[in-house]
């Protein structure tokens, strides 16, 4: 099997900032709540005139830049949202692909709630192992915040907008050593938006009963989302021969920070080692893997040959690991 990496990543994050001292002016709720509950303490939000492609396509160019890359030498965009531009179609990663003018590629949308991102890179991995594409963009984008009811503070205090992107394909040493997807469609009443779809299309109920929002099942989600922390990782070391101590970076998706660290206490992973972005960013969902990825690269933290161990849980109910050895 050929190797495969990433080439080059980006990330972009509205510049439209809100505290929870903001949302405590917007709803009834306090500072203390959202951050002894979740960790959070700010959050983006992308400004009214932005849409989920422009952040991708954003994210996207840093990325090529980073890879040293045109967008012409791209052969597939695949954007993993759960809030698109538009609601059936076209695919936002066509959107995107104009934006770029990546005019060489194909393009889709993959949804797979917060997981998309690792679901995305993991399908951008294949095409490149099979051969039949060169470079690929997976990018994880959201602007999740305008799916969420602003007078439900259950909901809306979690969530913010991001993007990250990564260029895929072949590489000399490391790249991925192992993927682990997974899904249980029988709970996913627990995380989604009931109204809008075909299921329940458009209608004035939908409208004043607001089912074109974000519901949740908090506690359910939670409990799921700490098991599968541990459960998907141990998988994924057990197949791909690797130990705990072997990773040198812990990526798990920014949903709450209880959560991270109850599933990383179970998994024995010194938080040290932990990366946590929930506290700046929110939980953006399918954007929050590739955008912490993306921090600590910045920040020169990751070297050459360093094991790093993505974890990711969502709506569906999905889950889905990667591990990955650092090749830049
Ligand atoms: O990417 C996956 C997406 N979602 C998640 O990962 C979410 C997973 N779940 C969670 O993170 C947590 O369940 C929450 C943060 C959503 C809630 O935390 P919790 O510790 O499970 O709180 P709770 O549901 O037990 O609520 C405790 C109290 C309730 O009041 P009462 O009934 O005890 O009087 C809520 O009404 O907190 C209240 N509450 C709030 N208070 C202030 C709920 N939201 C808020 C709020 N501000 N924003």
């Amino acid at each position: 099997m050929s190797k495969v990496g990433i080439l080059g990543i980006g990330s972009y994050l509205p510049d439209r900032i809100l505290t929870n001292f903001d949302m405590e002016k917007m709803l009834d709720t306090s500072d203390e709540w959202i951050r002894t509950r979740t960790g959070i303490r700010e959050r983006r939000f992308a400004n009214d005139n932005e849409v989920t492609s422009d952040l991708a396509a954003k994210a996207a160019l840093k990325a090529l830049e980073d890879a040293n890359l045109k967008p012409e030498d791209i052969d597939l965009i695949i954007v993993g949202t759960n809030s698109p531009d538009k609601l059936f179609y076209p695919a936002t990663a066509c959107i995107v692909q104009d934006k770029i003018g990546a005019r060489n590629a194909a393009a889709f949308d993959l949804q797979a709630g917060c997981t998309g991102w690792i679901y995305a890179t993991t399908v951008a991995v294949q095409f490149v192992q099979s051969g039949m594409y060169k470079n690929v963009l997976s990018i994880g984008a959201e602007v999740i915040t305008r799916m969420m009811d602003k007078e439900d503070r259950y909901t809306y205090v979690l969530f913010g907008d991001g993007a990250g992107a990564a260029v895929v394909g072949k590489t000399d040493n490391g790249g991925f050593l192992g993927f682990e997807l997974f899904a249980d469609g029988s709970l996913s009443k627990y995380l989604e938006i009931p109204g809008g779809g075909t299921a329940l299309p458009f209608s004035k109920e939908v409208l004043d009963k607001k089912l074109h929002y974000t519901t949740m099942n908090g506690k359910e989600v939670f409990k799921f989302s700490v098991r599968e922390i541990s459960r998907v990782s141990n998988i994924i070391l057990e197949k791909t021969g690797f130990k705990v101590d072997d990773v040198d970076w812990f990526i798990p998706h920014q949903a709450n920070l209880r959560i991270i660290e109850a599933g990383v206490g179970r998994l024995g992973i010194p938080m040290d080692k932990v990366v946590i972005t929930i506290d700046k960013f929110g939980n953006s969902s399918a954007a929050s893997i590739p955008v912490s990825l993306n921090e600590i690269y910045q920040k020169g933290k990751i070297e050459k040959g360093d094991k790093i161990l993505m974890v990711s849980f969502g709506a569906g109910m999905t889950s889905g690991a990667m591990l990955l050895e650092w090749s830049k």
